[in-house]
């Protein structure tokens, strides 16, 4: 088994991740004891890198690594020939993280391992999706009816397409919210430029960060506005929202461009680090669900 797509979860499958997660969070486990995790990160990380790799040492795994820089990928080598580097050595699980839509199907139809999708160009990226949920499951109980607005660069971002999916699985009423070019066309969701009317009632809001590497010949500049004022995460927008609507980012931040310091390190309103922190739990038990 693999996990690739965020919306072939059903709400079993996402719930059964949470409950181990919940365990993984209290007790030790040598479940991978004796495995090799493979981490094939073509494009650069850091907190999924690393906790993937953490995930694997506290599972009892050993982990071996190829990144893109340092790796045959600078002489050429493409990487499907690169997954099979670590096919061919015997990794028993793979982890990839990629910036081209459908490599990492394409690398577990030619490994027949079980794999797990790292961030996948501007589709997909289900562990951020799942940790995400479960970080505002443990806050809320339930997500049922609980209304979630991401705002910002929701068109190039693989957060977004896994968080939009896992959360409505999970009962959420998701918003989408952001400037025209941002935006997905057919988005299936309530879709607002305005950043006070789609904030006007959120439990939860989302910034996600502008990927500066997908503007294609572009650069945020030459889209003239305002971006902080407009739609950044500010002591004065975040009133638009619930009085304790809480605060989320999937990192890296651009401080000061979608969210400003003093919301992102808000003790009380931000749950940004504790994201990060149950990102662990979350991958010790994606890598369960894929060896069991
Ligand atoms: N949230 C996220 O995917 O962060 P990294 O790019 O650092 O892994």
């Amino acid at each position: 088994m693999s996990i690739i797509r965020s919306s072939v979860l059903s709400r079993a499958d996402i719930e059964r991740i949470f409950k181990r997660a919940d365990h993984f969070r209290k007790k030790k486990s040598d479940l991978l004891k004796g495995k090799v995790v493979g981490l094939l990160f073509f494009e650069n990380s850091s907190r999924t890198r690393v906790s993937f790799e953490m995930a694997a040492i506290r599972l009892g795994a050993r982990v071996v690594q190829i990144t893109a820089e340092g790796s045959s990928i600078q002489k050429g080598e493409t990487e499907l020939d690169t997954a099979m580097v670590m096919h061919c050595n015997g990794a028993d699980i793979l982890v990839v993280r990629t910036g081209t839509d459908t490599m990492p199907q394409q690398i577990a139809d030619m490994t027949g391992r079980p794999l797990l999708n790292a961030g996948e160009g501007c589709t997909d990226h289900p562990s951020q999706g799942l940790l995400d949920a479960y970080t505002l499951r443990n806050h809320f109980g339930s997500l049922d009816s609980k209304v979630v607005a991401i705002v910002g660069d929701i068109k190039h971002s693989r957060v977004a397409s896994s968080n939009l999916s896992i959360l409505q699985t999970l009962g959420a009423q998701v918003r989408l919210v952001g400037p025209e070019f941002f935006l997905p066309d057919n988005a299936g969701v309530p879709v607002f430029t305005s950043l006070k009317e789609g904030l006007a009632g959120a439990d939860a809001v989302m910034a996600l960060r502008i990927q500066k590497e997908r503007l294609v010949n572009r650069t945020m500049s030459m889209y003239e506005i305002d971006y902080i004022r407009e739609y950044g995460l500010t002591k004065e927008t975040l009133t638009f929202a619930k009085p304790d609507a809480l605060v989320m980012h999937p990192m890296p931040m651009n401080r000061g461009v979608e969210i400003t310091d003093d919301i992102a390190d808000d003790p009380v309103r931000s749950l940004i680090y504790t994201q990060m922190e149950n990102g662990l739990y979350i991958r010790m038990a994606m890598y369960e669900a894929v060896v069991s």
